[in-house]
């Protein structure tokens, strides 16, 4: 496989595992183009063109030293400069990251539109959806500004490693299979939705590491009411004051990748129920079903940087 290849069957298996239909993100791209065509030739110059195919902003090819073929990955959920020694120390043709680096990580704000879909998707009124992640997107716009985002990419092309990123393909990835399994299940309590979770190998291993499945908000034998895998993709945390309109739409229990203090205590006071089912295993389970996709075409994969490898391939 190319480079380009992997990074075209990431964005489609991404594509394949969004909320949204094929021609909801199609119209989407349609909409952007149209803004495109609007900027004058200064803006056009500085506008990341990528953005007109590849609906997802955070998921970059980083550094592509010709396009070999691949034989060898190595991949992380965050890689370190020495990871990427690393990566060139053991002969891997293309180090594959999760988390935004780069373009991707100033792009992180854009992918958060979203998640307005997914809310309107649950029954939020899409402008009460709207003008709450707007605010949210913007802060967090604000708050990626200061990062020095390049250095990863510039010590991959002093090294003459490649280098990609895939976000939130994964991410989609992850949180319909976890939505499925749990329509599937049909947990009745909140505390079937804990022992759902840890039938997913990722979880189980997770917990062993320390980092298993935990509730944050509601009780064990509380009942889940109406589920949703809500906290999972679209780039980053959204907003915290979202939590009564999930409320008023019907959302009993919410099922979260990582949450922080303030948008726990804002679900809890919604009296929303919240299991976060862990960061670095749920980032692990997408990212390993985009990978079983690249290993059935005879790649090998070299997990590292916290990623829990499981693959799902029947073994030869
Ligand atoms: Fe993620
Ligand atoms: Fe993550």
């Amino acid at each position: 496989m190319t480079i380009k290849e992997i990074y075209d069957l990431a964005v489609k298996i991404g594509i394949e595992n969004d909320f949204r239909t094929k021609k909801e993100i199609d119209e989407y791209l349609k909409h952007r183009k149209a803004e495109y065509d609007k900027l004058s030739r200064e803006e056009k110059e500085y506008f990341d063109k990528e953005r007109l195919v590849n609906p997802y902003s955070d998921t970059r090819i980083h550094n592509a030293n010709g396009a070999k073929n691949i034989k060898k990955i190595f991949t992380s959920v965050d890689v370190s400069m020495g990871g990427l020694m690393l990566a060139k120390e053991l002969g891997a043709d293309l180090v594959l990251n999760h988390h935004p680096i780069g373009l991707a990580l100033a792009g992180l704000d854009d992918v958060m539109n979203y998640q307005i879909d997914q809310m309107e998707k649950i029954g939020i009124p899409v402008n009460i959806a709207e003008k709450l992640l707007h605010k949210r997107i913007s802060e967090v716009a604000r708050g990626i500004s200061p990062s020095n985002h390049y250095v990863t990419v510039d010590a991959a092309r002093l090294l003459e490693v490649n280098l990609m990123n895939v976000h939130t393909p994964g991410d989609n990835c992850a949180a319909m299979f976890v939505t499925r399994a749990l329509e599937k299940a049909k947990p009745r309590y909140v505390g079937d939705i804990l022992e759902e979770l840890l039938k997913i190998p990722e979880y189980r291993e997770a917990k062993k590491q320390g980092a298993g499945p935990i509730l944050f908000s509601g009780g064990k034998n509380n009942r889940c009411g109406k589920i949703t895998v809500s906290e999972f993709t679209g780039g980053t945390e959204g907003s915290k004051e979202i939590y009564g309109a999930m409320a008023n739409a019907g959302i009993g229990t919410i099922i979260s990748m990582h949450q922080s203090e303030e948008h726990r205590k804002a679900a809890e006071e919604a009296h929303i129920n919240v299991i976060v089912a862990g960061h670095i295993s749920s980032d692990s389970l997408g990212m390993n079903l985009i990978l079983d996709e690249i290993e059935k075409k005879g790649v090998e994969i070299i997990p590292f940087g916290g990623l829990i490898r499981v693959s799902r391939n029947k073994k030869k």
